[in-house]
Order: structure tokens, then sequence, then C-alpha cells
């Protein structure tokens, strides 16, 4: 299952590279110091060029480091989106420190963002399942479910959300998720 309609909002897996995707913003991975990094933040400050860079240096000056669990939106630069919205995720450190109530933030965060602007397309990748270690399999979960119920309580102008996931096995990882969703979607 690659595709769950969650009222005027369809939610959208997909296989790829989130900085060729011409949603109206694009989520990077970033970390609280929001110079760039390796990943999918490396990936969008190579892509973007440094006109994303300078907004968060201007970000950073006048608000401080960010912490997980919150996002900040910039331009998108060169990138086929209109902006990026940076968020930061928890570090895995065994599930016991809170990590799913900062990756359910951070992806409430954006969405409040992208709410904000009126953005009404917006892309995900798997926050913290690459270098800060989440296990795929909860952290797909955690999106999901994270994103439905932000979606079902608060009505959006999003009308996609689209998670575009770099490679098979967290492709996999999600779709199990989704379906498990879709199952219990009485439930949220
Ligand atoms: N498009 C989509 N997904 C991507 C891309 C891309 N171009 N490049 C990598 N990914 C995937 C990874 O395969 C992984 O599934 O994004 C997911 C998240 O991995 P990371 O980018 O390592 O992000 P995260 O685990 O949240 O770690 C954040 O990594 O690079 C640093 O600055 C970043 O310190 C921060 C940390």
């Amino acid at each position: 299952m690659k595709e769950l309609q969650l009222g005027p909002t369809m939610l959208v897996l997909t296989q790829g590279d989130i900085t060729r995707v011409a949603a109206d913003a694009i989520v990077n991975a970033a970390n609280s110091g929001l110079l760039g990094g390796g990943g999918v933040d490396g990936a969008i400050h190579r892509a973007g060029g440094p006109a994303i860079l300078q907004e968060c240096r201007t970000i950073l000056a006048s608000q401080g480091r960010l912490p997980p669990g919150r996002a900040v939106a910039t331009t998108a630069g060169r990138l086929p989106a209109r902006f990026v919205i940076h968020t930061v995720g928890p570090i895995w450190q065994g599930g016991t420190r809170g990590e799913p109530d900062v990756l359910a933030g951070a992806y409430r965060s954006s969405l409040e963002l992208a709410r904000g602007l009126a953005l009404t397309t917006v892309a995900f990748p798997s926050i913290s399942t690459g270098a800060y270690g989440y296990p795929v399999d909860q952290a797909a979960r955690v999106a999901l479910r994270t994103v439905a119920r932000f979606l079902s309580e608060r009505p959006l102008p999003v009308q996609r959300v689209t998670f575009v996931l770099h490679d098979e096995h967290t492709l996999d990882a999600y779709t199990r998720a989704m379906e498990n969703l879709a199952a219990a979607h009485e439930d949220l």
C-alpha cells in the first residue's frame, strides 16, 4: 500500500531523491546547528545552493540553535520546491529518552509551518533513520501516525503529503506502517 486518503489530503509513499521533488515544501532532516551535514541535509544544501545556508545562518543568529522536535522554513534556492522546512529529529538512544515524542514533534512542527505558509504539498524524508539511528520500523509508525493525527485534527490546505524514501528497505517499512495505519484508522 502506497497511498492513503485522509479527508481532503492524500498521504503518499514513494522511493526517490527528495531534492528532485517539486512540492511546495520539502522537509530537511537537519541538525540543531543548521549549517548542513551529510545524508539528506547534505544533498539538499548541495542541490539547493548557498541561498539556503545563508538563510540558515540568519535564523541561527536571531534564534540560536534549533531544538530537536522544532522546525524553521527557508528558501529552497535552486531546488524545484518553493521552501525547505528544516527540522531536527531525535538521536536514537535506545527509545527510553523520549525519542518518539521528539520525532512526532518534528513532523508536527513541520506541518504547522506548512499550514502557516498555506502550502498544499509537502514532502518528508524519513527523519532520524539515517545518521541518527532511529530503527526504521518504529520511526515509520511514529511518522505516519503523527501526520495522520495532525491532518485529522486540523484540516489543512495541505492536499498531498509525500514521504520520499531513499532506499527500498525504508520504503518497505513505511509501506507496512501504512497498512497498519489503514487497518487501525478508525482508532486515530
Ligand atoms: N532524498 C531522500 N532521502 C534521503 C536522501 C535524499 N536525497 N539522502 C538520504 N536520505 C535518507 C537516508 O537514507 C535516511 O533514510 O534520509 C533518511 C534520513 O537520514 P539522514 O539524512 O542521515 O538524517 P537523520 O538520521 O535525521 O540524521 C540527521 O544527519 O547529515 C546529518 O546534518 C544531519 O546531523 C544531521 C543528521
